[in-house]
């Protein structure tokens, strides 16, 4: 996939990872980006499409007005913090709602339009919570599990159609999302030049920091290295 001269749609462009995107998109000369954004009045620079992920309208009046892209980048997304056992269940269901079904609604509007200007990509934002969970974050981890798998499904059935669909995975990055966290965090600037690199290379997974590496390489071995605490348990 080129990405110079490519017509891009970034949801969540605003801020975050997702404005980085849109950056990174113009430094690499792209012939135009569609900010996919809840607010369009936020956009000053880029083409505005007003797109919220729990709106399936949106969805569609956005595929129908940006009928030229051949970049999808999916981006948003949002983490309430929700726990699985004892958080408040509408939260758990926007997290799936955004991340899950949203996505899933953005990508069925956009496969079309994709098909039609020549196959192109996609690029689904997931995560290495898609890979290790923790409590405080489960809920958002179950909804990027299944984001992943989805991903997975998507990949599969749009290569008919000769669509590249990438996977980033990424640990924590310096944006709101985890702007109450004291952790090492990347540089979502990075992270995006990352994920387009991987784009223009063809590549259905990107893996973004050592986070990412190593949750991926820790699924193979017993689950006690993914979660050290359960050699607690079982020792109980
Ligand atoms: N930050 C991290 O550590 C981290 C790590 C791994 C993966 N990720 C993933 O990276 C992606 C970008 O996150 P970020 O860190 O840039 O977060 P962020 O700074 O909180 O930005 C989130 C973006 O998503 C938009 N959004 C939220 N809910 C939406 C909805 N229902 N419809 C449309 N847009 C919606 C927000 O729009 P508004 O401005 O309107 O709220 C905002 O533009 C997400 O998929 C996130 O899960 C983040």
């Amino acid at each position: 996939m080129h990405i110079t001269g490519a017509t891009a749609l970034v949801t969540g462009a605003n801020r975050g990872l997702g404005r980085a995107f849109v950056r990174a998109l113009h430094e690499r000369g792209v012939k135009k980006v569609y900010a996919a954004v809840r607010n369009p009045a936020a956009v000053v620079d880029d083409t505005a499409v007003r797109l919220d992920l729990t709106d399936p309208a949106s969805i569609e009046e956005a595929a129908r007005v940006a009928g030229d892209v051949d970049l999808l980048i999916n981006n948003a997304g949002n983490a309430t913090g929700a726990h699985l056992l004892t958080g408040d269940l509408a939260d758990v269901r926007l997290e799936m709602e955004t991340h899950y079904f949203g996505t899933l609604n953005v990508v069925r509007a956009f496969a079309p339009v994709l098909a039609r200007n020549g196959g192109g990509a996609v690029l689904n934002v997931l995560s290495a919570r898609s890979w290790v969970t923790a409590l405080g974050s489960d809920g958002y981890s179950a909804a990027k599990a299944a984001e992943w798998s989805m991903t997975n499904a998507l990949r599969l059935a749009l290569a008919e159609q000769g669509t590249l669909v990438t996977a980033l995975h990424v640990g924590y990055m310096d944006t709101d999302m985890v702007k109450h966290l004291d952790a090492p965090k990347s540089d979502p600037a990075v992270v995006a030049a990352t994920a387009l690199d991987g784009i223009a290379a063809g590549a259905f997974e990107v893996l973004a920091d050592e986070v990412s590496r190593g949750a991926k390489k820790a699924l193979a071995a017993d689950l006690t290295v993914l979660y050290p605490s359960l050699s607690a348990a079982r020792a109980s």
